[in-house]
């Protein structure tokens, strides 16, 4: 099938050192690619070539993860997570600190000192047995970020893949099938209520401890955070917080001018 809409981009994409390519899971949503799949032409191709590709053309890959959803950098000799994270500075993408967020993660690269230096963290330190549902990345906070990047070194030797699904599908499934569902969450809105540890709990997918979640040490400074955010609480007992967010939006217009569902 024809890849439609991008032609252009998809041959303006590839250079004497990258191809289109592709991967078994890819799959073709609305004739078009998901995802878009990026390889090396020679199987040597290392972070340096793969940073200057990306400073010449990251206007093109974030146009790209508009239009196809995803784009896979794959079959590229990235040997750490370093390499991965001087590969994004030059993307044009901007960091954002990861506040408000329900995933107990450990640093790999950069400091806590948020926004000053590239940060890598790990996914989820939970255990494989705790699922991670499909969720979008802080739709529970009022300033979501725009992009998410994920680096595997190594693949897990079964399982370990990472599934993505592509929200402006959802959005016209649940139209199609709930959209009574739909048009109330539209009119209302959603808000989403926790009952957050005061220490981590990496047993857990969504374990984040308030302490973690805004790198705060006192229920002061929590308090502070979560009234940035609209956010209202109550302290309980054990030194757990049950948070209620402000009322959200379920759906959002993407940057392509269609509508997404947005909930987490
Ligand atoms: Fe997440």
């Amino acid at each position: 099938m024809d890849p439609q809409p991008s032609n252009h981009l998809l041959s303006s994409l590839e250079t004497p050192l990258v191809q289109v390519s592709s991967i078994p899971e890819q799959i073709i949503i609305k004739s078009s690619y998901f995802p878009l799949v990026l390889s090396p032409r020679s199987p040597s191709m290392n972070f340096l070539q793969l940073q200057e590709y990306f400073i010449a053309n990251h206007t093109k890959i974030l146009e790209a993860a508009s239009q196809f959803g995803a784009v896979m950098f794959s079959g590229f000799d990235i040997r750490s997570a370093e390499e991965w994270a001087s590969i994004l500075f030059k993307s044009g993408m901007k960091e954002m600190p990861y506040i408000g967020g329900a995933a107990v993660r450990r640093l790999i690269v950069g400091t806590e000192e948020r926004l000053l230096n590239p940060q890598i963290v790990t996914t989820n330190e939970s255990p494989p047995s705790q699922v991670i549902p499909f969720h979008h990345e802080l739709a529970q906070t009022p300033d979501p970020c725009s992009h998410i990047s994920f680096f595997c070194a190594e693949n897990t030797s079964e399982g370990g893949s990472t599934p993505l699904l592509r929200s402006d599908i959802i959005y016209d499934w649940l139209k199609e099938n709930h959209s009574k569902l739909l048009d109330e969450s539209e009119k209302h809105g959603v808000q989403y209520v926790r009952v957050v540890p005061e220490v981590d709990d990496p047993e857990s997918a969504i374990g984040r401890s308030w302490k973690s979640m805004f790198n705060v040490k006192t229920k002061e400074e929590a308090e502070v955070a979560m009234k940035a955010k609209g956010w209202t609480w109550q302290w309980l007992e054990n030194g757990d917080c049950r948070t209620v967010s402000r009322l959200l939006p379920s759906t959002i217009v993407n940057s392509k001018g269609t509508k997404s569902f947005s909930i987490r």
